[in-house]
């Protein structure tokens, strides 16, 4: 055992010792088993075909599993987490899941969920230098701030403005969503998806819709394009 100085062990019943991730390991073994323990078909059929109606944009938070608070299963939600839930126009990643989502996958419903007490909220919140790239990131959260400021000055508690923040950026991130051509012309041609702005209680484990776009809704007509 070369390990042991610098990395926490746990005395395993099965095994003797396990290094911790190894954990991670045996408690998929374990789920695999339970798994094919209630359908013994389970994986073959996912393995087949992935037919989500669903399209989570999320916070990477770890105590904001989409699967886990929504009560739904493998093959049910495509997932895409960054920090604080943004829909950046020039964002590559986003824009990849976004485009196979509802071109491919055909999804029916876009969500953005934010949630309250949200650290990259705060931090873009905050004068502190997160250094470069993170900066980056926060910047387009502080521009969020600068749209609503009028309303988000008055309120004292750094709580509450955190909060309505958060809010507030679930609301923008699905405006960003219906400037692009991606979804403007899903909705030009298939009438879907809808986009929902949703924010998950971390103190109670409920989420509250705060936000909803049908598809088809016009916005801003600078941003409508009119040759899709
Ligand atoms: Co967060």
């Amino acid at each position: 055992m070369y390990f042991t100085t610098c990395l926490t062990l746990f005395l395993s019943p099965n095994q003797g010792f396990m290094l911790n991730y190894e954990l991670l390991l045996q408690e998929n073994k374990t789920w695999a088993a339970d798994m094919l323990k209630a359908d013994p078909d389970f994986f073959n059929k996912l393995s087949e075909l992935q037919t989500p109606e669903y399209l989570w944009i999320g916070c990477s938070d770890s105590r904001v599993p989409a699967n886990q608070i929504t009560g739904t299963m493998p093959g049910e939600i495509f997932v895409h987490r960054n920090v604080a839930n943004l829909v950046v126009n020039t964002d590559v990643n986003v824009l990849s899941v976004l485009d196979f989502a509802v071109n491919h996958l055909k999804v029916k419903h876009v969500i953005v969920c934010g949630h309250y007490g949200c650290g990259g909220i705060k931090a873009a919140i905050s004068n502190n230098d997160f250094k470069p790239v993170l900066n980056m990131w926060l910047r387009n959260i502080k521009d969020v701030y600068r749209i609503h400021r009028s309303e988000l000055d008055l309120l004292q508690d750094d709580d509450k403005k955190t909060n309505r923040l958060v809010e507030l950026n679930v609301m923008e991130q699905v405006f960003n969503l219906a400037k692009t051509s991606i979804i403007q012309r899903a909705w030009k041609n298939e009438q879907r998806p809808d986009l929902h702005g949703w924010v998950y209680g971390l103190k109670d484990g409920l989420i509250k819709p705060v936000y909803e776009m049908k598809a088809g809704t016009h916005i801003d007509a600078l941003y409508e394009y009119d040759n899709l």
